[in-house]
């Protein structure tokens, strides 16, 4: 099938749809500006992932890993949503049910007005009291001293991140999981598959029914795991071109 009659295909799947489900990764917010994790220019080639996002960082060295919190924050605050973001809002005016699962932390598609927003990888914004979970919004905390003290008990806060050798909250993924599960169609929108959990949602959703819609760049091909051949259509290009054109035939 040519790319027009795939958007076609995809457009038409959706228009019969009451229930359906966006899985997105850094992809979907690379046309904000925002740096993806991996390919050429990304995050991970211009910072040292064992030194500044995992477990064992964060207990040798918080102060550092709030450092590049923050320098995240702060290229993430220059951003706003793109034309992907914005069409996977416009799905809630032609879909009965629409539920966002993001990997991303930029708060984008809240932004953008997605109303059903589950961050499996926490938000930028946010830090949290490791023994409590409590959430606190890093405006209301000094951060002149890192890491920051809760005000009220003094205790010392982490990001609100998830961080790699660390395990999903059961919660968020019973969640997603069950979401999945209700699905009739699941797009996956902007992610490289490396972190494996997107395409495990999509095909638990898949395994359950749904018919799986892939939109990036290029293919997904993560050596241990499913990338985009799970995907019953691929639509190849940017997020902020090929979803646009999605709902306009909703
Ligand atoms: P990656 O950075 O691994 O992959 C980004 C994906 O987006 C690639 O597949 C690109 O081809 C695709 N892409 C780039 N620009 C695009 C565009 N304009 N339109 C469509 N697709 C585009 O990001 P993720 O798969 O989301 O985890 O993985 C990121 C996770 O790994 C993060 O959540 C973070 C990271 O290490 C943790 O920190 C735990």
């Amino acid at each position: 099938m040519e790319h027009d009659g795939m958007i076609q295909a995809a457009g038409e799947r959706i228009r019969g749809a009451a229930n359906v489900v966006v899985v997105t990764g850094a992809g979907v917010s690379a046309e904000s500006g925002i740096d993806t994790y991996r390919g050429a220019g990304g995050l991970w080639e211009k910072h040292d992932v064992n030194e500044v996002a995992t477990a064992s960082a964060l207990r040798r060295d918080p102060a550092k890993v709030w450092r590049f919190l923050l320098l995240l924050r702060e290229h993430i605050a220059a951003a706003s949503p793109n034309a992907a973001h914005r069409a996977i809002a416009a799905l809630e005016d032609r879909v009965a049910t629409v539920r966002v699962i993001t990997q991303n932390i930029d708060g984008l598609h809240q932004a953008a007005g997605s109303r059903t927003v589950l961050e499996i990888h926490g938000n930028v914004r946010e830090a949290r009291d490791p023994e409590t979970g409590a959430i606190h919004a890093l405006g209301e905390l000094d951060l002149e001293r890192l890491p920051p003290l809760c005000p009220r008990t003094g205790r010392v806060l982490r990001p609100n991140v998830l961080y790699f050798e660390e395990a999903y909250d059961p919660e968020i993924m019973g969640l997603a999981s069950r979401w999945v599960r209700q699905a009739e169609v699941i797009l996956i929108v902007g992610t490289s598959g490396m972190v494996p959990t997107p395409y495990f949602l999509a095909w638990e959703g898949k395994s359950a029914g749904a018919f799986v819609i892939d939109v990036n760049l290029d293919r997904s091909a993560p050596m241990f795991t499913f990338g985009t051949e799970l995907a019953d259509l691929f639509l190849q290009g940017k997020a902020g071109v090929v979803l646009p054109q999605v709902v306009a035939l909703i």
